[in-house]
């Protein structure tokens, strides 16, 4: 029916043209800019890879302390943006409150709302990247009703998000660099992977010309679900749920088990038919943060590592390709670090942020057309109206 290619969820269709991320999910190849994310995660860090992601080229070191300086100068939000957080309710998820706080913006920052503009476009970006913590932290710290932290500008832009989410204002915050170095890796390994849901959604919205703040807060909400950013939370969820090592064979019939609808969370992937090269890089750095802080034996832990070598070693897994998935290592590292659970898809968000501007960017900076899927109409034909005294 029609002239349209079906593509249900665009599994060969490319909607842009895109020289940020290059992923061959057969390989287990992602390169940002070229640079593969093995090296970056090495030798570079988050904010050097905000840069990269946004310009094209790593920065040499002037470029990079002035792009610091400047991200590092937004961190603080508009004062007013607390009355914001006291309407919700004390138990909120803080992504419902993300969602809402990050659209939000475009009603405090009237001078980066002109997407004609390259400068407003450009401190937009800033804005987004310096303020996503900040926002992010409040959303925690509203949580347990305590006191907002402000930003600490001498701090690195993971150790200041640690910083406002387990500081108090009474007490000089003592952020181990061990969880800082960690935490900058989480951000760094989800900073930009190419069209995935929450970037498409980006780029969607971004391609009516609405305002970037608008159209994060839409990424945001894409991120949410948990086949997407969700399951981070979902796979600490799920640990819980087992409960026990002697409960997994019972779980994993059940992932295996076509009429239940239940599914290992984090494991499989869209994309990555091999190991996804920020696992294997993920896994590597739990193993560290976990021996660091002597958690080795923590149960949930355990049956963590035990779920990771069934799906390693089972023939369903192994013939259907579900290797774990960044979503696993990451939920387990921020467990060790003392993350609560409902953050981790907020940390996952402000991560991908300078994904989404880096797409969102591209695409207003060249020639765009307004994104406008067609449909297969499977609904009835053309009929006549009946009247209500007929029905
Ligand atoms: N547990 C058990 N079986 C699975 C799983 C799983 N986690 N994932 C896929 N399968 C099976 C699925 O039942 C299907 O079997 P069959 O071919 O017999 O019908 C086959 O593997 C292919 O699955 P699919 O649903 O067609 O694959 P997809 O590309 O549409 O979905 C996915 C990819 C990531 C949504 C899915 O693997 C999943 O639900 N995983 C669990 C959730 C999760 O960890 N998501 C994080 C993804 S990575 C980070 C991100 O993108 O945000």
């Amino acid at each position: 029916k029609g002239m349209f290619t079906y593509d249900p969820g665009f599994v060969s269709t490319a909607s842009c043209e895109s020289q940020i991320t290059y992923i061959d999910g057969g390989k287990g190849v992602l390169l940002h800019r070229g640079y593969p994310i093995e090296q970056l995660a090495e030798h570079s860090d988050y904010l050097e890879t905000c840069y990269l992601l946004l310009y094209g080229e790593l920065p040499n070191k002037e470029q990079k302390e002035a792009f610091v300086d400047t991200v590092t100068n937004h961190t603080m939000v508009h004062e007013q943006l607390v009355h914001f957080f006291n309407g919700f309710r004390r138990d909120s998820h803080p992504m419902a409150i993300m969602c809402g706080v990050v659209g939000a913006l475009s009603a405090f920052y009237h001078d980066s709302l002109d997407i004609s503009d390259e400068h407003s476009r450009q401190v937009a970006a800033f804005r987004l990247i310096a303020k996503m913590p900040t926002i992010a932290a409040m959303s925690y710290k509203f949580s347990i009703g305590q006191p907002f932290m402000y930003p600490d500008n001498n701090m690195s832009y993971a150790e200041n998000f640690l910083h406002m989410m387990f500081g108090v204002p009474c007490e000089k915050s003592n952020i181990s660099p061990v969880l800082a170095n960690a935490m900058d890796k989480i951000f760094l390994l989800h900073a930009d992977h190419e069209q995935n849901a929450s970037t498409s959604t980006v780029r969607l919205a971004g391609s009516s010309g609405a305002n970037p703040f608008a159209c994060i807060a839409a990424g945001i909400a894409a991120l949410w679900g948990p086949s997407h950013g969700g399951a981070n939370e979902a796979v600490l969820n799920m640990l819980e749920e087992i409960g026990d090592e002697s409960r997994i064979d019972e779980f994993v019939a059940r992932a295996k088990d076509k009429s239940d609808p239940f599914r290992l969370m984090g494991f499989g992937h869209r994309v990555y038919k091999n190991f996804d090269p920020r696992a294997k890089v993920m896994k590597q750095a739990a193993d560290e943060v976990l021996a660091e802080l002597g958690l080795e034996d923590d149960p949930l832990l355990k049956i963590a590592k035990r779920l990771e070598q069934i799906a390693l070693e089972d023939p369903y897994f192994v013939e259907k390709k579900l290797y774990p998935n960044v979503d696993f290592y990451s939920g387990i590292i921020l467990k060790a670090i003392g993350i609560p659970t409902s953050m981790f898809t907020v940390i996952f968000a402000v991560g991908r942020t300078i994904g989404w501007i880096a797409h969102w960017h591209e695409m207003i900076s060249g020639s765009y057309r307004i994104g406008r899927p067609r449909q297969l109409y499977t609904g009835h034909d053309k009929r006549d109206f009946v009247s209500l005294d007929d029905r």
